[in-house]
């Protein structure tokens, strides 16, 4: 069967998708890139084009509109969607995919748009429809959620007998040169952070204020960097498929700057998600803060320095006490003389494209709707160091 693979969403995310897709062409056959504005698309065809000499296709889809997306999909055919518009697209897209047949890979959970709220439970309520329709959806191939999910699961079948902690850490080295800009869409990037923190513990989940635990860091090549415990959505999937884990948290560093920033813009309201009268019309704080802020697909050709994300993990090997970091690090210019994208969008857009190959290939293919780490690692880790994200285990020093 001729192969054909659907991305939706033409941001930064997209972009990367649509590069690291076209560059593995022979994997993923027929591209097409759609998005509710599709001169976004076209522009990003053309670099590709130019690039990577590989022409992919482009349409105007809502992703919001069941029947807009089912009607695509019947047209262009494609074994896979992937979701890199909004996490509130993520059930219509899926429900799309049920309607016409096609496995779904996305790299954020589902938000409802009027609840700053993430979570997996409504994703998970689809796994039945899946496996009847014998159907794939690979949530969250993002790098976290995604890699570290993948990091946890190597450590798990190569590392560890048992695994007893993880810490998800997320360093961004690198420098804009703006006083405030986010690095992907800024509306689910704050309401992500402004977030009470959370990490499960012996089976609980413990609840922390908004970036209230902070924990200093010497990271592999960016070195030392404070980091802030958060919530994230891999916790979630993780806590219930690491077996034997005891506790999982996620932190993520911040520079003063960018903390003095927020904090004004959260206590002057412009963070709210709920609509207030303005001039006339409603309009949504955060919205048009967005509107104002740098559009972080902007930043590439500005962003210097690196990322460095990984998992630092402890337990047992061979009746021993063991504690390793897995990572990657990431240039935030090489991405960009590479795809035109700073490394938040590269990181998140090659392993997106990596998920939508192991459907591709079969190797993760089954149906049901799956997160990352309940498939095999070793294809997926394999391929990242092919593919622009190659990594590396230390061993730490026992406490
Ligand atoms: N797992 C991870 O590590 C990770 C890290 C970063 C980001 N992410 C996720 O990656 C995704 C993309 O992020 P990004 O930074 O690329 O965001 P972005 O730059 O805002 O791009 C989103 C794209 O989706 C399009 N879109 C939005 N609503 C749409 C609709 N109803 N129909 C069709 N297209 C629609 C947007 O269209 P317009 O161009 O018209 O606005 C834009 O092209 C997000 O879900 C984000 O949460 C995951």
């Amino acid at each position: 069967m001729e192969k054909r693979t659907l991305i939706i969403g033409a941001g930064g995310v997209g972009n990367v998708v649509a590069h690291k897709v076209a560059q593995n062409a022979a994997e993923f056959g027929e591209i097409m890139l759609a998005s509710r504005n599709e001169n976004k698309c076209k522009a990003i065809a053309t670099d590709v084009k130019n690039s990577t000499g590989v022409v992919i296709k482009t349409a105007k889809v809502d992703a919001d509109n069941v029947q807009e997306v089912v009607a695509l999909l019947k047209e262009f055919k494609p074994q896979v969607l992937i979701n890199v518009a909004l996490p509130y697209q993520d059930l219509p897209l899926m429900d799309a995919c049920l309607h016409a047949g096609v496995h779904y890979v996305d790299t954020a959970n589902y938000e409802p748009p009027n609840h700053a709220k993430f979570e997996y439970s409504w994703q998970w309520a689809y796994r039945e429809r899946f496996e009847k329709a014998g159907l794939c959806a690979l949530l969250g191939s993002g790098f976290d959620p995604g890699v570290t999910n993948v990091y946890c699961a190597y450590a798990q079948k190569h590392l560890f007998d048992e695994i007893e902690t993880v810490d998800i850490l997320d360093a961004n080295a690198g420098d804009h040169g703006y006083p405030f800009a986010t690095n992907f869409n800024p509306e689910i990037n704050i309401r992500e952070i402004t977030q009470r923190g959370r990490y499960w513990e012996e089976g609980e989940w413990k609840e922390t204020g908004p970036l209230e635990v902070r924990r200093e860091y010497d990271f592999p090549v960016i070195g030392e960097k404070s980091a802030y415990l958060m919530y994230h959505e891999e916790l979630e999937s993780l806590c219930q498929n690491i077996k034997g884990l005891k506790r999982i948290r996620f932190f993520m560093t911040f520079s003063d700057k960018y903390l003095t920033h927020l904090n004004v813009l959260q206590n002057v309201g412009m963070t709210r998600i709920d609509p207030i009268e303005f001039q006339g019309q409603k309009i949504v704080p955060i919205q048009f803060l967005k509107a104002i802020l740098p559009d972080p697909a902007s930043l590439g050709p500005r962003t210097k320095g690196k990322t460095c994300i990984g998992c630092e993990i402890t337990g047992t090997k061979d009746g021993k006490k063991r504690k390793v970091f897995i990572y990657n690090v990431c240039d935030h210019q090489e991405c960009y003389r590479e795809v035109k994208s700073q490394a938040i969008s590269y990181t998140t857009g090659v392993p997106a494209m990596l998920g939508a190959m192991m459907l591709q290939n079969g190797k993760w293919l089954k149906p049901g709707v799956w997160n990352m780490e309940q498939n095999d690692p070793d294809p997926f880790m394999e391929k990242l160091n092919t593919c622009g994200l190659p990594w590396q285990v230390i061993e730490l020093p026992v406490d």
